[in-house]
């Protein structure tokens, strides 16, 4: 009777050695969730004030409104890109100058550049479409920085174009990034009609995976 006690006692001790490696095999699962949170999210964006295309005198530009929702939903930082000689307000004379821009393949000086790049891996790039092409003020962002292994999701704002073949101006400029599947914003949308860009921001991020 004694020796089968003692036998009892023996199993009971082994198996409770079991539920405890049954515990350790579960921490490396939390160490991998604590390095996912860590991914960090930027939204770089370009957006003009002033008299604008299709909306009249606007306060805050198209881009800028998407930035702010987008940023909301992915829990992003946010970065303006500013050039350091702001655009007219007219629209006329803004178009203008952005077109002699774009001729002599320009590259506006900005007015601050972003010092912590290197904690984002992921950076969601907003812009206004100008002549079917990224802003010269943009171009000059993405190549005073180092965007290599970085992920880029661009989105846009636009008068119809689209996002008129600005993925693959980023990725020229950008070789070692990479390049996700962007979305175009009808301009006014943005100032006029925000439940349809939330639609279209919602499905989109999603069909990222955000
Ligand atoms: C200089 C300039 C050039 C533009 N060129 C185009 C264009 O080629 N195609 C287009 O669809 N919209 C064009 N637009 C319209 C803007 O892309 C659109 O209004 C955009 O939403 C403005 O965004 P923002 O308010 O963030 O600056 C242009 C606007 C400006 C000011």
């Amino acid at each position: 009777m004694k020796k089968i006690f003692l036998l009892l006692m023996m199993i009971l001790t082994v198996s409770g050695c079991g539920g405890s490696e049954e515990k350790s095999s579960a921490e490396p699962a939390k160490v991998a969730k604590v390095q996912t949170s860590d991914k960090k999210i930027l939204v770089v964006y370009f957006s003009r004030t002033g008299e604008e295309y299709n909306v009249g005198k606007i306060t805050k530009g198209n881009t800028a409104i998407v930035a702010e929702y987008i940023a909301q939903k992915t829990v992003a930082d946010m970065f303006e890109i500013k050039p350091a000689t702001p655009y007219p307000d007219e629209y006329e004379a803004c178009t203008e100058l952005a077109k002699r821009e774009l001729e002599s393949n320009a590259r506006p000086a900005l007015a601050k550049n972003i010092d912590n790049l290197a904690q984002y891996d992921t950076i969601i790039l907003g812009y206004p479409i100008w002549w079917s092409a990224l802003p010269r003020v943009v171009m000059t962002f993405l190549e005073t920085n180092d965007l290599s292994d970085k992920t880029i999701i661009p989105f846009c704002t636009h008068g119809g174009s689209g996002l008129a073949g600005t993925e693959r101006e980023i990725a020229d400029v950008c070789p070692n990034a990479k390049i996700l599947s962007g979305l175009a914003v009808v301009g006014k949308d943005a100032q006029n009609d925000f439940p349809t860009v939330q639609k279209d921001v919602d499905a989109w991020l999603k069909g990222l995976g955000y």
